[in-house]
């Protein structure tokens, strides 16, 4: 299968940022952004502006996620959220083991499988992260990261599980600090990422996933990342904050 007929997916990541009044904001301002029917424009926004996003999105083409889910339906866990409880919302998408959740707040690759297990069964799309640390990049281990990221987040799924989930390649080093990854290293990490998912399920199933880039993707550099033949849409991070820029990149992809 070829890129023109895989999904592609730009999701906004837009991390502890927006109230519900700015989300609203912003939402509305996305309104007019260009489409087509293979592109999936998301916004994956705090918990506490789910309900206003999910509102915001209506009669237009944009849709929701969220930036995390619990693994569990229910039970003493103070201060997660349930896949269930993201559906009732109206969300679709969940962003799930983003390197800022592993750096911080002890998330592991067995905490990633599970909760993008959880996502699934509940019939949310997971946006699964993966990426390399810098130290890695320079030990000449980024491939070694990133098989064992994908082999072990994707531990126990069919094929069909593995064909309804997004993965997102964000090379740590990148991720808000303007530091790009070339068109080429973004695609080459995409390419072998995808040659991880056909040794585990075949090729015609690594070839339907759809794989992002994700690390300072803004408005001048989109174009050329999401052309590249293995980059199938972006996680963007700052850029989504802005309605502009997000755009801009929305039409990168699109083709308009
Ligand atoms: P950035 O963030 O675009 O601000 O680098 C991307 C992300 O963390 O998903």
């Amino acid at each position: 299968m070829k890129k023109s007929s895989r999904k592609v997916v730009i999701a906004g990541n837009w991390k502890m940022n927006k109230t519900r009044a700015e989300a609203a904001t912003l939402i509305g301002q996305l309104a007019n952004a260009p489409q087509n029917a293979d592109v999936d424009v998301v916004v994956c926004v705090p918990f506490t502006a789910l309900e206003t996003a999910v509102n915001a999105v209506k009669g237009t083409a944009v849709k929701v996620g969220a930036q995390n889910v619990h693994f569990e339906k229910s039970g003493a866990f103070t201060g997660e959220v349930s896949a269930d409880m993201l559906v009732e919302l109206g969300v679709e998408y969940a962003v799930i083991g983003h390197s800022e959740r592993r750096q911080y707040f002890g998330e592991t690759d067995a905490t990633v499988n599970n909760r993008t297990r959880a996502a699934l069964v509940a019939g949310l799309i997971p946006i699964l992260c993966i990426g390399e640390l810098l130290e890695e990049r320079e030990a000449g281990i980024t491939e070694e990261v990133l098989s064992r990221q994908t082999k072990l987040g994707l531990a126990g799924f069919t094929a069909d599980e593995v064909k309804r989930i997004i993965i997102a390649y964000e090379p740590v080093w990148a991720i808000g600090t303007g530091k790009t990854a070339t068109a080429e290293q973004a695609g080459e990490a995409c390419g072998f990422v995808r040659g991880v998912i056909a040794k585990l399920y075949g090729e015609a199933v690594a070839d339907g996933v759809t794989i992002q880039y994700g690390g300072s993707m803004n408005a001048k550099n989109g174009a050329e990342l999401l052309a590249q033949e293995d980059v199938d849409g972006g996680l963007i991070g700052g850029a989504s904050l802005v309605a502009e820029d997000f755009k801009t990149i929305i039409k990168a992809a699109v083709g308009v």
